[in-house]
């Protein structure tokens, strides 16, 4: 048995693709909500079938792109470091979920002063924090964060604007190991994989174009967006248990699965 999840999710209500801030994001095509919710609405499902407790934060109308909690902040040992928006359409839902973490009880919450997109770019492992940069979170709030949950932050240098946030080009499959697209990473980031993960699952282009990566693992299953075939072979073929999930729409906002979930580490 996993030990259970605690994660944090906003149902998508105001979803829609209404600007671009990276290149998944289409105006002139747009989005449906109702699609949207029911998609994530499986998601959820999912979580709680395997166990795990979802905590709910109210959408706010004008945000659509706040279904995407994981960019909401950074949990680890209780200790929340909230984000800073790069983008000025997105910059109110840093805010609206630090008043989440205070109004429910989190007592040690830091209001970032360094621009960082939370779980977006930081993806926490046993041991080290692995944060990228090159598109959203500063470089700066790699220290920032570092100083304040007391744990080693390795910075890793996206290079794809496809790949914009570290959670579309990675994911931890446990506590020590990794899944990634070397593509999305810069020549030095990429060594510096390899050295710190030499038994990686390594995805294939085509994995990470439908976002393969934006997986969510609780060290025994891993829920990924269908579509990822080969990928889902491998974590299997790896003893792992594969929830496959829909979030097609989702997707047309740049986001998957992990986008739309935000760990609540105590
Ligand atoms: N449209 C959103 C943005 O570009 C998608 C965010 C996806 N979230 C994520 N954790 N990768 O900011």
């Amino acid at each position: 048995m996993a030990p259970t999840r605690h994660y944090l999710m906003c149902r998508p209500d105001h979803f829609t693709v209404e600007y671009a801030i990276n290149p998944w994001m289409d105006p002139s095509a747009g989005a449906d909500a109702a699609t949207a919710v029911s998609q994530w609405e499986r998601l959820k499902g999912a979580y709680e079938e395997l166990g795990h407790k979802v905590s709910l934060i109210d959408p706010i109308e004008g945000l659509p792109d706040m279904v995407f909690a994981a960019n909401g902040a950074l949990v680890v040992g209780g200790r929340v470091y909230g984000a800073r928006f790069a983008n000025a359409e997105r910059a109110a839902e840093g805010p609206a979920y630090l008043r989440w973490f205070v109004e429910n009880g989190f007592e040690k919450v830091m209001e970032p002063t360094e621009t960082n997109e939370g779980e977006g770019d930081f993806l926490t492992l046993d041991e080290v924090v692995l944060a990228g940069t090159g598109f959203r979170t500063a470089i700066t709030a790699h220290k920032e964060a570092q100083e304040f949950l007391g744990r080693p932050v390795v910075t890793l240098q996206l290079v794809d604007p496809r790949y914009y946030h570290l959670d579309t080009a990675l994911f931890p499959i446990d506590g020590r190991n990794v899944a990634y697209y070397p593509g999305a990473f810069s020549p030095g980031s990429q060594e510096v994989l390899r050295r710190m993960f030499p038994d990686a699952v390594i995805a294939s282009a085509e994995d990470a174009a439908v976002l393969g990566l934006n997986a969510v693992s609780d060290g025994h299953n891993v829920v990924i967006n269908v579509e990822a075939g080969d990928l889902a072979l491998e974590l299997k073929r790896r003893g792992l248990n594969v929830i496959p999930v829909d979030l097609s729409e989702l997707r047309k906002a740049g986001g998957g699965p992990k986008c739309c979930t935000l760990e609540i580490r105590a």
